[in-house]
């Protein structure tokens, strides 16, 4: 098996896939995304003098966001399996599709707007209270912003104003009042969760949350295998908010880092990641 293992940089999640391919003897180089050049006419897709059509697997960590990068991959992926789908990653990491995504297959979500227009969203704000705006594509909790129902009309507007001009479009999201929220992470069928209690409001890790791994229970693991399933993921994260006794999702990873999961569970996810695909690719 050779494993290519595409990212801009050597992060902790890298770090590790490149560990367990060593103890395990998995082939594996590591691709800069910026340095992948695809001839059309002579069918190849290079990397320095390497032909990546040569290779078995593609593992896609991390591209930034250039999104030619990204059609880049698609086309590698009509030849060698990518680990996730370049298409899916690029619905994972825009909210707004992922939002639409959700709701084509009917999944619970916050009562969620998507709008240019600032008096839809004040009359939204009006229907459903607090609400949080965030942007198309932030990750680790940052760029999303409270707005309280009882602010002065003149705040919420300027808020909101300024919100528009920052990220051109309102993505405007019912805000769910809990102390915590829950990262599933799931490798084929079997799920790891674990609660995060964040500093404030926004309960990711990377904001200094801290965590607690838990079970999935049968209702959650029904909802979090059926996205993997609809989203044709391989591996994933899924992040819920409990509202009464529902479960709200609030976002899907496509390229989720396993870290803190692995911690709280004491388990190396990146060796059963590995053995999953030499399994089943
Ligand atoms: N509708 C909401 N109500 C209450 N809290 C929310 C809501 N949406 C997001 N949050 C909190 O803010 C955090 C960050 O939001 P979200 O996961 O949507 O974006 P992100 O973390 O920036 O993206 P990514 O997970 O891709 O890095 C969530 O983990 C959650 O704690
Ligand atoms: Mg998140």
């Amino acid at each position: 098996m050779k494993l290519g293992i595409v990212s801009l940089e050597k992060d902790d999640v890298v770090l590790s896939l490149m560990k367990a391919c060593e103890e395990k003897g998995v082939d594996y180089r590591l691709i800069d995304p910026r340095h992948i050049t695809i001839d059309i006419h002579e069918r190849i897709v290079k990397y320095y003098k390497t032909n990546l059509l040569n290779m078995d697997c593609f593992f896609i960590r991390n591209i930034g966001w250039e999104w030619h990068r990204s059609d880049v991959l698609k086309y590698l992926a009509n030849f060698v399996p990518t680990i996730n789908k370049p298409e899916v990653i690029d619905i994972c990491g825009n909210k707004l599709l992922t939002t639409i995504y959700l709701d084509k297959f009917n999944f619970p979500q916050p009562k969620t707007l998507i709008t240019e227009n600032e008096n839809d969203a004040l009359l939204f704000i009006e229907e459903v209270g607090d609400v949080v705006v965030k942007p198309i594509f932030g990750h680790g909790g940052e760029g999303i912003h409270k707005i309280k129902e009882d602010m002065p009309i003149a705040s919420k507007v300027s808020l909101l104003r300024n919100l528009k001009k920052v990220n051109k479009v309102l993505y405007i999201q019912e805000y769910i009042n809990s102390d915590r929220d829950i990262r599933a992470f799931f490798i084929d069928n079997k799920i790891y969760c674990m609660y995060r209690y964040g500093k404030s409001w926004k309960h990711n890790v990377s904001q200094g949350a801290e965590v607690e791994p838990c079970k999935a229970y049968e209702k959650m693991k029904k909802l979090v295998l059926d996205i993997k399933e609809k989203f044709g993921l391989f591996y994933g994260g899924v992040d819920l908010i409990e509202k009464g006794n529902k479960l709200l999702v609030l976002e899907v990873n496509a390229t989720p880092s396993w870290i803190a999961i692995s911690k709280a569970h004491e388990v190396n996810l990146a060796s059963i990641l590995l053995d999953n695909i030499i399994k089943q690719i």
